[in-house]
Parts: structure tokens; sequence; C-alpha cells
């Protein structure tokens, strides 16, 4: 590859990842698409037939992204769960159907085993990726709770309603880059962080800017590579470059890398017209 900084790809990660050399990024943060939930374009990830194949799927991702981190790089996993039953993969007929089916139909119809796949369980899948990193040889320094005070409604009588997901923090050794005082000042040290969702354009399922930025400034220095591997609307792409990081990214849809490179191309006019102005 040329150079590959300050872009993004439209190809698939797995591959794009093959391309770069080993230990080269000191950061990566990425929201793959979760298991059974939407269906962005022509991706794999995300609809296999049974979660322990997402499972699987999910860690040959993490296995690469482990050989391109830095030694002393840092890897945030941001990873949702799903109730089994619920939403399209697993039924899209009968009393349990949402009227945001056709949304899921391309999903498989994962039949339930009576013990592990039952109706109405919660999965656990983002605890089944992080024990299979740790059997990768990861290091979990953090299970970090995402709490959203606006979160999107999954409304059950016989449930309490869901308002977290997880960012997972991975490194490679026990000696990694990190500023608690930073994060003291970002009100990001504790493992619980409260920040409201901040949908952007098309893309359903963007993180909100104002929750990544905080995780950059912490995590990595100035000038460091933040690597997306699954860069949607662009969000991290413009974390890094409002905290004076380089970005590098992959996004499989065209329709989704379209929108984020011109997302990206308006706030890099807008930072350097802002320069103009200060000087
Ligand atoms: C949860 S979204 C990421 C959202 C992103 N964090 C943001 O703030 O906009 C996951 C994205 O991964 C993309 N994707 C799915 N499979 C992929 C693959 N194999 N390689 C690259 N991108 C992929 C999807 O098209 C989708 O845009």
């Amino acid at each position: 590859m040329k150079s590959i900084i300050d872009q993004i790809f439209c190809t698939d990660a797995l591959e794009g990842m093959k391309q770069l050399s080993s230990s080269y990024i000191p950061l990566v943060i990425t929201s793959p698409p979760y298991f059974g939930c939407r269906v962005y374009g022509n991706e794999t990830l995300g609809r296999e037939e049974n979660p322990l194949s997402y499972v699987e799927n999910l860690l040959l991702f993490t296995e690469e992204i482990k050989r391109i981190l830095s030694d002393a790089g840092s890897f945030y996993l941001n990873i949702g769960d799903i109730y089994f039953g619920t939403k399209g993969f697993s039924r899209n007929k009968g009393r349990y159907a949402r009227k945001t089916d056709t949304h899921y139909k391309e999903h498989k119809i994962v039949k339930p085993d009576g013990k592990y796949l039952q109706y109405k369980q919660l999965l656990m899948i983002p605890e089944r990726v992080a024990i299979g990193m740790q059997l990768q040889g990861w290091i979990l320094r953090n299970k970090i709770i995402w709490e959203k005070p606006n979160p999107v409604p999954s409304y059950s009588p016989d449930r309490r309603y869901p308002v977290y997901e997880y960012f997972f923090h991975f490194v490679k050794s026990r000696k990694y880059f990190f500023s608690l005082e930073i994060a003291k000042k970002y009100n990001h040290h504790r493992d619980i962080i409260r920040n409201g969702i901040e949908p952007f354009g098309s893309h359903q399922a963007s993180y909100p800017l104002s929750l990544i930025k905080p995780f950059i400034l912490t995590t990595s220095k100035e000038n460091d590579i933040v690597l997306d591997p699954f860069m949607g609307s662009g969000t991290t792409a413009v974390a890094a470059i409002e905290t004076h990081r380089k970005y590098l990214g992959f996004e499989i849809n065209p329709v989704f890398y379209d929108e984020s490179h011109k997302r990206i191309e308006n706030v890099k006019n807008n930072t350097s017209q802002k320069l103009v102005q200060t000087i």
C-alpha cells in the first residue's frame, strides 16, 4: 500500500488489515456489527446462523488486530448483546414479529436448541468474545459499561430495560500507554460512563463522538494512528482529527464509505478554516 494514513478504504476489514505491518498501530477503537441486529448491506459478520459462529468469526478479526497493534497499544471493542428470539434473526413470523422485520429479513432463522438457544435468553455474546480474546493472549484491562440515558427503546413486560453496552479495553502487554490524569479531566476514569447516543446521518448504529474522543485522549499521543476496522459513518476518524491524531479505517459498505468520506472532508475543511481565522 502507498500512503495509508488519514484514509478510509472501502473493503473488508480482515483483508485490509492483512496489508498492514505487524505491531504498527498504537490504538484501535471499533464497533463491529452485532449478532442478529442490523443489516447494513452485503456484510456477512453478524448474520451467521448461530451466535457461536459469530463469536468465531469476530475472533478472526481480533486475532488480526492483535498482530497489527503495537506492543504498547490498546484496543477498545464496543459490543452489545441480544436476547434470543428478539429481532429478526430467530423469528420473523408469529407473535414475536416486530414491525421492523423486513429490515432483518436477510438474517438466517436460528432454531432454539432447548439449552443455550432458548427464546428470551440473553446470549452473553460480549463475554464470549472477551473470553475468546483472552485465550488469544489479550489482557483485558477494563470492562467499561457505556450507560445510555436515551437508549433505543427495547421494551418487554417481563424484564428490565437494557440501557448499556460494553467497551472492552484490551492490551497486548502489561506496559501500555494510558493517562489516568487525562481520564479524570474528561470524567472517563470510572468503569461506568454515562453518555447519550448521538445518531449521525443515515447510519443507524454510530457511536457518539463525545464518548470516543476521551478514549483517544487517554490512550494515545498526538499524531498517533487510530484505526477503526468497521468505520461506519466515520466517527472514529472525526474523533482522531479533532484530537490531533491520524486515522485509518475500513468500511465494506460503499454508501457508508461515501458518507464517512464527506463527513471527514467537512471536518477537515472546518478545522483548516478555524486555523486560518486564528492566524
Ligand atoms: C456498528 S457499525 C460501526 C459504526 C461506527 N462506529 C460509527 O460511529 O458510525 C459497523 C459497520 O461495519 C461495517 N462492516 C460490516 N462488516 C464489515 C467488514 N467485514 N469489513 C469492514 N466493514 C464492515 C458495516 O457496514 C457498518 O457500517
